[in-house]
């Protein structure tokens, strides 16, 4: 099978040796080297609800960021990229502004961890990753986690998990100036091999949902640009911010969109105009998926799960206008394709990625199906990714390395 070599990367023994050769002087205690690894994530359903007080089903999954890393006692943080050699470095009392690469989502994360009173130290790694980047499946999120780590000398950072994944939902919110809500960090923060994750955006309520054993996870990349997404993203959160203003005239209880119904929101449809309100209808429906989502993997009813997924989509297409013609092409070429469960498009939308649940074993027919329909339909070549849900960051140990 060559899908499962799609989320292989480098071995840790590859990102040792590319330690050594990046920070000569600190490679003279190779047993002081730790790897922490952080997975990326895909959402099974509940797509822009976070930021809306709602419910969402992310998992963690086997695609990682790997970073090789020493703790130091000097206060500074150097790190290299394993695919570019690329270099970043910055002074923990000393982190200043954000300067627009990768390092930002290390320094951020720094930043809102010294906000909240953990205490840090520098180290030196080197960094590897087999989540694509710009695909919409958390390798920001990934990131910020591992250095999370890294950054507390190789212990569990100084928080709850919980307080964790906000904190560098923070960086990126207040530092590196995204606003997203809490799903990445939080799958990335608490994964649990073979399980899905509900999570209450509210309460932040939470538990994992085993996946039924007959279906695997296959992740296509459009491999289309997202270019305004950060712009579309806010545009977004506005417009469900105006429909909640909107009900709240009336109905003055209601603080977000989790406290509106398909009724309530009727009421005051004339308030708030037809842009707002489409938002508004596809979060209060795209909530009740989750809930029958959760339902349908717990009884193993792929019917059911086929359409939730399909009425995710088409929510997500036509009432949150998210999708684009390339995230259309690839469900429409999955639900086409004997053995493919479920398809929707995953995370923000305008590009990226798709998650589809198939049969165990069928995956390949899907993989084909992509590889010879979509490059005809848009021009590009798409990415196929089987993968597994997997457990979320945590330090790692080399195959054969002692206790
Ligand atoms: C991005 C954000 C998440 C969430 C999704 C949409 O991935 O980072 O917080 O809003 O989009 O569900």
């Amino acid at each position: 099978m060559t899908a499962a070599t799609d989320s292989v990367g480098p071995s840790l023994d590859a990102l040792a040796d590319a330690f050594a050769t990046a920070h000569p002087a600190f490679a003279t205690a190779p047993e002081s080297l730790r790897f922490v690894r952080a997975p990326g994530r895909v959402n099974l359903i509940g797509e822009h609800t976070d930021y809306n007080d709602g419910l969402v089903l992310p998992a963690a999954v086997s695609l990682a960021i790997d970073l090789a890393f020493i703790p130091t006692d000097d206060r500074r943080v150097e790190l290299s990229l394993l695919a570019t050699g690329e270099r970043g470095s910055f002074d923990l009392d000393a982190i200043g502004p954000r300067r627009g690469t990768w390092l930002d989502y290390v320094a951020g994360t720094a930043w809102a961890l010294l906000e909240a009173g953990v205490p840090l130290r520098g180290f030196r790694g080197v960094l590897s990753s087999t989540i694509p980047a710009g695909a919409g499946l958390s390798s920001s999120a990934a990131i910020e986690l591992a250095s999370a780590w890294a950054l507390s000398g190789g212990e569990t950072p100084a928080l709850q998990p919980m307080r964790l994944a906000q904190a560098a939902q923070r960086a990126e919110n207040a530092y590196v100036g995204v606003l997203c809500g809490l799903m990445d960090q939080f799958a990335v923060t608490m994964g649990r091999a073979g399980h899905a994750l509900r999570l209450d955006c509210r309460s932040l309520d939470w538990y994992p949902v085993a996946l039924p054993a007959e279906v695997e996870i296959v992740v296509c990349h459009s491999s289309s640009p997202r270019r305004l997404e950060a712009s579309a993203y806010n545009a977004r959160r506005a417009e469900c911010a105006a429909a909640v203003a909107a009900v709240a005239a009336r109905e003055p209880a209601v603080t977000s969109l989790r406290d509106v119904d398909l009724t309530t929101l009727e009421r005051s449809r004339e308030r708030m105009g037809e842009i707002p309100y489409a938002r508004a209808v596809h979060v209060i429906s795209e909530n009740a998926r989750v809930i029958e989502t959760e339902a349908a993997l717990q009884a193993g009813d792929l019917e059911a799960l086929r359409r939730l997924f399909a009425a995710s989509h088409a929510s997500l297409r036509d009432s949150f206008e998210v999708s684009s013609p390339e995230l259309d092409a690839l469900v429409g070429i999955a639900s086409r394709t004997p053995g493919v469960v479920a398809a929707r498009l995953t995370g923000a939308g305008f590009g990226g990625c798709t998650v589809n649940l198939v049969e165990r074993g069928r995956s390949g027919a899907l993989r084909d199906a992509v590889e010879r329909d979509y490059p005809g339909l848009t021009g590009l070549i798409p990415r196929v990714f089987v993968v597994e849900a997997a457990a979320g960051t945590g330090l790692v140990r080399r195959p054969g390395a002692g206790a």
